[in-house]
Parts: C-alpha cells; structure tokens; sequence
C-alpha cells in the first residue's frame, strides 16, 4: 500500500474528527449511545478518559486547528480532579497523561501540562512493591485484596515514567519502568509468546502467587488486547531502555500474535474462545497494528505488512467515515463476558488514528 492510501484515509478521519469534535465539546467520550459519544465526565478518574483527547492531539499535530487543541486543553483540564481522588489513582496514570499532558506538553510546551505529567509519574512510581518489583495495578476498598495485583496492560504506562524520567533528568523512574518491565518478562510472558492478563503477587515477599483469568474467556486463555498490550509495551520499553530482552520479547509476542490471526482478518477477543458466541475486538487489531508498525522499524518489514493487513481490514470493513455516528470504528469489544459486546469505544478510534499517522510519518509519538 503506497502513502496516498494511508494519506488519504488520514484525511477521512481528521474530518470526521473535526465534526464529531464540534458537537461534542464538553463530553469525554468512552463509547456511544444510539450513535451518539457518551460522556464520562462525572465519573472522572475512568482510565480511558484521556483517549479522546489523545487523537485530537495526534490530529492537531498533523493538520493543526484550533478547535481540536482548544477541546483537548478542556479534557486536561477537567482530569485535574482525578489527582484529588486518591481511590482514583491507579495504575492507568500512563493512559489517562501521556494523552493529554503528555501531548499538550510535546506540541505546545505546556508548563502546567509538564507539572501534571510529574504528579502523575510521581503517583505511578509509589504503586512500586519493592519486594515483588511490579506496579500495582488497581485499588481496592481498602482491604489490600488487589494489593499483590499486576496487569498486562501496564506495560503501557511505563512511558510515562520514560518521559518523566528525561524531562528532569532523574533516573529514578526509568528504574521502577525497567524493574516492573525485568518482572513481566518472567511472570506474564509464556513460553509459547501468549501472555497472561492477571498476576497476582505475595505483597509481602513479593513472591509470584498465581495468574487470574481477566477480560479474556477464561484463566489461562489469549485475551488479544492482553497480547497488543504485551507486544506494544514490550517494544516501547524497547525503544526508551534499548534493552535487548524487551526486543525480544516483543518480537515473540509479535510472533504468537501473527501465527494466531484467524483467515478473515479480524481479531477475536480471545484467540482461544469458542466459535459460539464469537465476538470480534477491534481494539486488539489497531493497538497490534501501532506495536507492529514500531517493531517493523526496528527488525522487520514482515511486521510493517501485518500491520497494514489488519488495518485495512478494519478500514475496509470495520469504520464508519460518515456522520451519522460519532465513532469511527466498529466491533470493539471490552471483555468476553460482559454483557454488552460489538460497539465503539474510544481508544479503538485513537489507536486507528495512531496506526494510520504512522503510516503517513504524521505522527505525533506520544509514548
Ligand atoms: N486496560 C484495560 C483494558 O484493556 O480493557
């Protein structure tokens, strides 16, 4: 596929963006309803809610426009109260900042932003359990039931600790991403370069306890988010330490994932769910594709090709350019046993936007 393609769908969806922005200026969005974004601005410290603001950046960095920056500014802005919250401060600092503060303060300078990506970071950096060298992941009422608790997925808020790490020159918090990241390896990843989503951890001799089954079919099966997760967070880790295990992590997980994808082209949300019911997630296909764009610079165009399969599978079959909704992808799925299965949800869009900027070098990196 030539860049005029990936120019050309760049453009499709910095327009829809800019409309769906404009009527939709107050609202933090996390999915749809009857088409239309919801708006999780009262239940502020959800994890996603710096998504939305994340691809109006990454598109304010490619095309500019006031508008989009100015509505970014706003969600930063409102995610203030979620630093008051302590119940709310989880290990989801990297997802919530690195999309607002983090962008604000690589494309404009932003000090407050660079003040927020700091407490953040700081916050992120105490969820260290120095016995067992992970981040916690999620709270708890108080009882320390999820106090031994690491995910996958956090992986992907190490970057955040990079970053804060080379703005003030303090290596203390590239330490805890490296430790947490030395620990994933050895208790996430399997042999086979499938991972596990839950691991939970003794607290106290930091003792690696079990696995848990998480938001895949069951315990001891492939959530794929789980995998993008993985094979993305690997390759970043890769890239900030430039520590050869991470690279080869990655490129195992990479390896499994690839092996996995079913004929069609689209991602279950379990490589190892049953054919009844069968439920896509293409979430795990655009974060796969942004992690397999990444690792392609650095070991292979195998990976570059991949990557543009899924998403012009998801282009061609799963997006939604006009306006008669707000989201532009389609058959996103949060977890295989929740009730509702198949809709929009807002980091499948800003991974897709990410994915396609890449592929044109538009991109703003915000990891
Ligand atoms: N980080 C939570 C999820 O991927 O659903």
């Amino acid at each position: 596929m030539n860049v005029n393609y990936w120019q050309d769908i760049a453009q499709k969806i910095y327009e829809k963006t800019s409309a769906t922005a404009l009527r939709n200026a107050d609202k933090i969005p996390y999915s749809t309803i009857n088409g239309r974004f919801d708006d999780q601005s009262d239940n502020i410290s959800w994890w996603t809610n710096g998504f939305w603001a994340g691809q109006l950046w990454q598109l304010y960095g490619a095309v500019g426009g006031d508008d989009l920056r100015k509505i970014a500014e706003k969600i930063e802005e409102k995610l203030d109260r979620v630093f008051l919250q302590s119940w709310g401060m989880d290990h989801d600092s990297g997802f919530r900042w690195l999309m607002t503060a983090g962008a604000n303060y690589r494309l404009t300078g932003s000090e407050s932003s660079k003040n927020r990506l700091i407490l953040a970071a700081n916050d992120l950096a105490g969820r260290f359990n120095l016995a067992g060298k992970f981040i916690r992941a999620w709270n708890d009422s108080g009882d320390g039931s999820k106090a031994g608790w690491a995910i996958i997925d956090c992986m992907m808020n190490l970057p955040l600790l990079y970053f804060v790490s080379d703005i003030l020159h303090d290596p203390r918090f590239s330490q805890i991403a490296i430790a947490h990241a030395d620990t994933a390896i050895k208790a996430f990843v399997k042999h086979d370069g499938s991972v596990c989503h839950i691991v939970e951890f003794d607290p106290v001799s930091g003792i690696r306890l079990k696995s848990h089954g998480g938001q895949g079919f069951a315990h001891g099966s492939s959530w794929t988010r789980g995998q993008a997760w993985g094979l993305y967070g690997f390759t970043l880790s890769y890239i900030h330490s430039k520590k050869r295990e991470y690279l080869e992590t990655a490129q195992k997980i990479a390896d499994r994932f690839i092996e996995r994808i079913p004929e069609n082209g689209f991602i279950p949300v379990d490589f190892e769910q049953p054919k009844e019911p069968w439920y896509e997630d293409s979430t795990a296909a655009a974060i796969a594709a942004c992690g397999l764009i990444e690792l392609s610079k650095i070991s292979g165009e195998k990976y570059r090709e991949t990557a543009e399969m899924l998403l012009k599978k998801l282009i061609e079959g799963r997006c939604r350019f006009d306006l008669e909704c707000d989201n532009i992808l389609e058959k996103c799925t949060a977890a295989y046993h929740d009730s509702w299965h198949e809709g929009a949800i807002i980091y499948g869009d800003y991974f897709l936007a990410e994915a396609v900027l890449k592929l044109c070098g538009r991109e703003t990196f915000l990891w």
